[in-house]
């Protein structure tokens, strides 16, 4: 009675003989009398009186014991439980068999833990297969866009050459928007690859969402009820309002999509949870905290197992080629990555999905912090300062040369960082301004920047990269103070940005 498995003994008939105390109490009877004479189909488990009877016969048939083996159990108070089992053939003196013994624990907590675990690790490995992917399309969305700089700005260089409306202009036109449109693209993959160039500042979520859905609702058609459930007292996020209006467009894109008889609903939610450890234990990579719900719920078509399992891979598509891409959701989550939110999915076949995100509100005491200056500004701006261009890629420096001669700026040209000190050194006048690749072979934007004001005081900078936010990041560059352009740039934000570095 005292030890903590339970046993019982049948007979031949499979009527109980016997049982020790454990059992008779899972059994939910008070003593081993109440036991002795019935079987299975008396006890309060008879749902699985069936399956016993089975492997007892089994055993007793066969003499052959069945050790250590897991099964369900419904247990008399409806409980779905997990048992380790084993039965071995009851003897007498002689050998000969006269019924079965049986032995099990529960093991309901460890089965459930080692699934939990299980889980835990598929998820971990679907996260690393993402994190290489990303790696693999940032490196390349980084050459890319060294590539389309250079037939953006030559492009327009050569519109401005020709006569509208000849046959030349049209296909440099064509050519053109080709480019930016390719150019879209890619930023779609840097935003998955989390190397976007983000302008962080504190937001109150239900304000972006307002506007974004006010701008969306004319998109969808009006047999689709958009409803929209603002959180109150919603706590702050440190957030790019682009991104979070990149990810809301996305979700609800989706979801209008999968409601494909044309008749349906799109919720959309906020509102504040904390998340706590047993959450955080079920999901990769996110710790316990105070976080903003963003919940986008649709009653569309829901997903299978199959598009569950790489929802969130680039190029990822159920639809056809001319109506998707599959870099929404990539996109969705590489963008809650970066802002070191969680994303999870509830979706069922017929039924629906039901997309959360989780985004880490900001501790209250924390001031607000400025945003970095925007570039875009209406018309080209021009100068006479004097630019010094680093860039490695021969084909970006002569577009950049030709935009800021035509601006009427003075301008030299290095395409290293080496070459780049030897002229500030020799160079007999001012030099207002560095503009700089961030990513060089020998020497860094940061490092050459701050080699150079030690030879040029005064001197201003402009960072340019593919990529760089990260790098930037990680090297201190943080605060709103530098200026910074990314790659592919029109002519437009290249003299903008040019302004702003040298007034800054
Ligand atoms: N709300 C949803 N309901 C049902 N299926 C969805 C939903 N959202 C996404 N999916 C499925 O996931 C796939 C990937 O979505 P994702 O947004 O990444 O790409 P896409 O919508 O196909 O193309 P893109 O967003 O680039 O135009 C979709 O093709 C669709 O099968
Ligand atoms: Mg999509």
């Amino acid at each position: 009675d005292t030890i903590p498995s339970r046993v019982f003994w049948k007979d031949l008939n499979l009527k109980y003989l016997g049982c020790n105390k454990p059992f008779y109490q899972d059994a939910g009877l008070s003593s081993e009398n109440e036991i002795i004479g019935k079987d299975d189909y008396m006890m309060g488990w008879r749902n699985e009186a069936e399956r016993y009877r089975a492997d007892d016969l089994e055993v007793i048939r066969t003499g052959i014991p069945r050790i250590g083996y897991e099964e369900p159990q419904t247990t008399p108070k409806g409980d779905k439980i997990w048992l380790r089992t084993s039965k071995i053939p009851l003897k007498d003196e002689k050998g000969t068999i006269i019924g079965v013994l049986g032995t099990y624990e529960e093991i309901t907590q460890s089965k459930k833990a080692l699934e939990e675990k299980a889980k835990l690790q598929l998820q971990l490995l679907q996260a690393q297969k993402l994190e290489s992917v990303g790696r693999l399309a940032g490196g390349v969305a980084h050459d890319f866009n060294n590539k389309l700089q250079v037939i953006i700005g030559n492009t327009a260089l050569a519109i401005s050459d020709v006569e509208p409306g000849s046959s030349v202009y049209n296909c440099l036109e064509q050519i053109h928007s080709a480019a930016l449109q390719a150019a879209d693209l890619v930023k779609k993959l840097l935003g998955f690859a989390r190397k976007q160039v983000i302008k962080p500042v504190v937001l109150d979520i239900n304000t972006t969402v307002s506007t974004t859905i006010s701008m969306l609702r004319s998109t969808l058609p009006e047999s689709i009820d958009l409803l929209w459930t603002p959180g109150v007292n919603l706590w702050k996020v440190e957030m790019d309002p682009v991104q979070l209006d990149q990810v809301i467009t996305n979700l609800v894109i989706n979801a209008k999509d999968a409601i494909t008889s044309g008749k349906g609903r799109i919720t959309i939610k906020t509102q504040n949870v904390i998340l706590d450890d047993e959450y955080c234990k079920k999901h990769q990579d996110i710790v316990p905290g105070r976080y903003v719900e963003l919940s986008i719920i649709d009653n569309g078509c829901g997903m299978s197992r199959d598009v569950l399992d790489h929802l969130f891979e680039p190029f990822f598509t159920t639809k056809d080629p001319s109506r998707g891409t599959g870099l929404g959701l990539s996109t969705v989550y590489g963008i809650v990555k970066q802002n070191k939110g969680s994303i999870s999915v509830y979706s069922e076949i017929g039924k629906g999905t039901a997309i959360k995100i989780y985004l880490p509100a900001l501790e209250e005491k924390e001031e607000e912090i400025k945003p970095i200056k925007t570039f875009v500004k209406p018309k080209l701006e021009s100068g006479s300062e004097t630019i010094l261009v680093v860039e490695d890629n021969e084909m970006v420096l002569t577009s950049v040369r030709t935009i800021l001669q035509r601006l009427g700026y003075k301008t030299i040209f290095a395409t290293n960082a080496k070459d780049a000190l030897e002229i500030i050194q020799k160079y007999n006048q001012k030099i207002d301004l560095l503009m700089t690749d961030v990513v060089m072979p020998d020497m860094n934007g940061k490092e050459l920047y701050q080699e150079a004001k030690k030879i040029c005081p005064g001197l201003k900078v402009l960072f340019v990269s593919g990529y760089a936010a990260e790098i930037l990041e990680e090297d201190g560059f943080t605060g709103g103070h530098i200026s910074f352009l990314s790659k592919p740039f029109s002519d437009e934000t290249l003299a903008n940005a040019i302004r702003n570095a040298l007034e800054s």
